[in-house]
């Protein structure tokens, strides 16, 4: 008998058909990378319940109510967009290849094309218009027409450095099954991992079998640090401070919303693809600039049953090094005023290690810190400097 949750949707989708014969479908469609990283999830099943890129009747239900047209939670419209010249050419019924940097991954099979109304879809997902949100920015720069239809995939993208933390939701169920976990909490992040991270992770530790840290390393905006130097900085601090067997690092290969609140339900039922039973949310998850409330992000979760979800949010207040405490604390468990608090924003914290300054041990361990310098100093050479 299994202990981990049901996929969402309650079936673990599986389209990737290697086998299919690709070459006698000739029309195709070309995709960026945003689309390409949704066909291979879509594919593998961690977007399970979909099937393909979301038609007018899903979508709108998303939009407006963070469900899919038959009532299933899914708080993030996952489509396709096009030009209107591109989408002029479609035929409905028609299969055509998905095809990125002139290989092809996929196929769909169009059902509809529709023209969002992306105002709408910016205000209700977002929050927001302006697109010095980096989400929104995406959603105003992709097409303005959306192809919808079930797909299937039929090359996954190489892996690269990835390749021995890339694991599918059918890998990770049997891993944790192999364990013997019962309850698993899964960790999102798409920054390196500090103390107050550490701290949460392993509070939330204490009270579960496992811990699935599970880093974002789709795509994300510029300033972020680089997934593959992110990678290094993980494997330092899992070598240093963590109980080998009780935590498990896989990366979460989707691109980044920056949605907060909506983008919280939707990193939940991912993780609960792949087969945790628990899942960290803190203070601004997957927010950008001042777009959403510190706590948006866990209140958003009071909107559905424990039943529908299928996942518990395990929700942490601010935490920070406290000086007077000599430890982690957040405003729940220390006393002290912010004079004796370690805070540092991640702003500050990238202009500090992009200068070669070393953040206190007491906001990140050292072994991250150096790699982390090293490894932007590399980029910065590659790259001639920023
Ligand atoms: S995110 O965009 O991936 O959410 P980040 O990597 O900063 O951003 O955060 C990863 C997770 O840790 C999120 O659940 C976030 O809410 C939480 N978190 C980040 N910093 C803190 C902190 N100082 N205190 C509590 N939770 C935090």
């Amino acid at each position: 008998m299994s202990f981990l949750p049901s996929p969402h949707g309650g079936t673990l989708i599986q389209l990737y058909q290697p086998e299919f014969d690709i070459k006698s479908i000739k029309k195709e469609i070309n995709i960026d990378a945003i689309a390409l990283s949704d066909l291979e999830l879509i594919g593998i099943g961690l977007f399970s319940p979909l099937t393909g890129f979301l038609g007018r009747k899903d979508y709108e239900s998303v939009v407006e109510n963070m469900r899919l047209d038959d009532g299933t939670v899914w708080s993030i419209p996952i489509t396709l967009p096009v030009t209107p010249a591109i989408a002029n050419e479609l035929i409905v019924g028609e299969s055509y290849k998905l095809n990125f940097d002139d290989e092809t991954y996929g196929m769909i099979t169009v059902s509809e094309c529709y023209e969002p109304n992306l105002q709408k879809e910016a205000i209700e997902v977002y929050k927001t218009e302006e697109s010095a949100h980096p989400g929104v920015k995406h959603l105003f720069q992709r097409g303005s027409v959306y192809v919808a239809g079930d797909i299937i995939l039929v090359k996954k993208p190489d892996k690269g450095i990835f390749t021995d933390v890339w694991y599918e939701p059918k890998e990770t169920r049997a891993l944790f099954e192999k364990k013997g976990w019962k309850t698993i909490v899964g960790f999102q992040t798409r920054n390196p991992i500090h103390r107050a991270h550490e701290y949460i992770q392993k509070v939330a530790l204490e009270t579960v079998d496992g811990l699935f840290v599970n880093p974002l390393v789709g795509e994300t905006k510029a300033d972020d640090i680089p997934a593959d130097i992110r990678l290094k900085s993980y494997r330092a601090l899992l070598e240093n401070y963590y109980p080998t067997e009780r935590v498990h690092l896989g990366v979460y290969p989707a691109a980044m919303r920056y949605a907060g609140p909506r983008e919280a339900i939707f990193h939940a039922i991912a993780r609960k693809n792949f087969g945790c039973t628990h899942f960290i949310v803190g203070r601004d998850h997957a927010g950008v600039g001042n777009y959403y409330g510190t706590y948006d992000a866990q209140h958003i979760f009071a909107e559905f049953t424990t039943e529908e979800l299928g996942i518990t949010p395990l929700f942490f207040e601010h935490s920070f090094y406290c000086n007077k405490c000599e430890g982690m604390a957040s405003d729940k468990t220390c006393p002290h005023g912010k004079e004796d608090r370690v805070i540092l924003s991640g702003t500050k914290v990238r202009e500090m290690l992009r200068d070669g300054v070393l953040p206190p041990s007491t906001f990140s361990r050292k072994e991250v810190i150096e790699v982390l310098i090293d490894g932007l100093k590399e980029a910065t050479t590659v790259t001639g400097g920023r």
